[in-house]
C-alpha cells in the first residue's frame, strides 16, 4: 500500500462523520487560525503513518478537521518543506491523503517576501500563478497512472472560480488584495539582492519557500487549488535591513489576523 493510502486510511478511521472539502494549508506565523476551528479533530503528524514531521520553528505539525466559517475543513497547522531535507517525492503524501479524504479544494497560505515597495509588509497576494526556480519538482519519479498523468497541464494551477470568490469577499471586506505571481526558492538562506533583482526581471512579484510543490501535486491528483501570500518583508536589499526569520514572523503576525479573517469570510461565501 502506498504511503497516503495509508495516512488516508488512518485519517478516515479517526474522522467518525466528519467529510471535510476544504483543506487549508496555513503556513508560517498564520497557524493560529486553526485554533479556530470548531469541534476539532486534532491529530499531531507524527501519528499520521505515511506522514513526515515538521520540524520549523513556528510551524505546528498537526492536522486539525473540524468546522471553520461553516464548512468543513482540514487544516494543516505547518508544512513541509524541501529544505528540511524532506525528499521530494515526500511532499506527495499529504496532498493526496487529504484528497483520498474527500477535500476537492485546497486553500494554501504562506509567508512570502516581496520584489516591489508598494507591496510592503502586512500586505496579502493572491497567488494567479507560479514560478518553480528550485528545479525540483514533487512529480519526478514513477507516475501513479491512477492518480493523475505523467505530464500535468499547469496552465489555469490557479483555480480561476477560487481566486474570483476570494477577490469578492476580500473587496467586500475592504482589503486591498494584490495579484501576482510566486517565485519558489529553496531556501533556506534568503536571497542575496541580486538573486531579488533577478527574480523581478523574471516576472515574480514575491517569492518564498513553500507553496508550488503542492500546487503541482494538489493539481495532478485533481484538486482546485487556491493561493494567498502574507507578505512579511521586502526582498533582501530592497529596505537595507537585513532579513530573520523572526523578523518575517513578526511582520506576519499582522497580515495573519487580516488573512484570517478573509480565510473565514470566504469559507462562509461558499454554499
Ligand atoms: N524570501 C524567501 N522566503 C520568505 C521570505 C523571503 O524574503 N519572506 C518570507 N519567506
Amino acid at each position: 500500500m502506498k504511503a497516503y493510502q495509508l495516512s488516508a486510511d488512518y485519517l478516515r478511521s479517526k474522522m467518525g462523520q466528519r467529510k471535510p472539502e476544504i483543506a487549508i494549508i496555513l503556513g508560517s506565523g498564520l497557524g493560529a487560525l486553526a485554533d479556530s476551528i470548531e469541534d476539532p479533530l486534532t491529530i499531531p503528524y507524527y501519528d499520521i503513518p505515511g506522514f513526515p514531521s515538521s520540524t520549523v520553528h513556528g510551524h505546528k505539525g498537526q492536522l486539525v478537521i473540524g468546522r471553520l466559517g461553516n464548512q468543513e475543513v482540514a487544516c494543516m497547522q505547518g508544512r513541509f518543506h524541501i529544505y528540511e531535507g524532506i525528499e521530494p517525492e515526500v511532499l506527495q503524501i499529504p496532498l493526496r491523503a487529504l484528497k483520498l479524504i474527500g477535500c476537492e479544494r485546497v486553500l494554501l497560505t504562506n509567508a512570502a517576501g516581496s520584489l516591489h515597495q508598494e507591496m510592503g509588509p502586512g500586505s496579502l497576494m493572491l497567488i494567479e500563478d507560479h514560478i518553480n526556480f528550485t528545479g525540483i519538482n514533487p512529480l519526478t519519479g514513477m507516475n501513479d497512472d491512477a492518480i493523475g498523468p505523467r505530464f500535468q497541464d499547469l496552465t489555469q494551477a490557479y483555480d480561476i472560480n477560487m481566486r474570483n470568490s476570494i477577490q469578492e469577499v476580500a473587496a467586500s471586506m475592504d482589503i486591498h488584495l494584490h495579484n501576482g505571481v510566486y517565485l519558489w526558492a529553496i531556501g533556506p538562506t534568503f536571497e542575496t539582492p541580486a538573486e531579488i533583482n533577478m527574480f523581478r526581471i523574471l516576472g515574480a512579484d514575491a517569492v518564498g519557500m513553500s507553496t508550488v510543490p503542492e500546487t503541482i501535486v494538489a493539481r495532478h491528483c485533481g484538486m482546485q487549488v487556491a493561493a494567498i501570500s502574507s507578505i512579511t518583508n521586502l526582498g533582501a536589499g530592497m529596505s537595507g535591513n537585513s532579513l530573520s526569520h523572526e523578523e518575517t514572523l513578526d511582520e506576519g503576525q499582522k497580515a495573519a489576523q487580516l488573512l484570517g479573517d478573509l480565510i473565514v469570510k470566504w469559507l462562509e461565501s461558499q454554499v
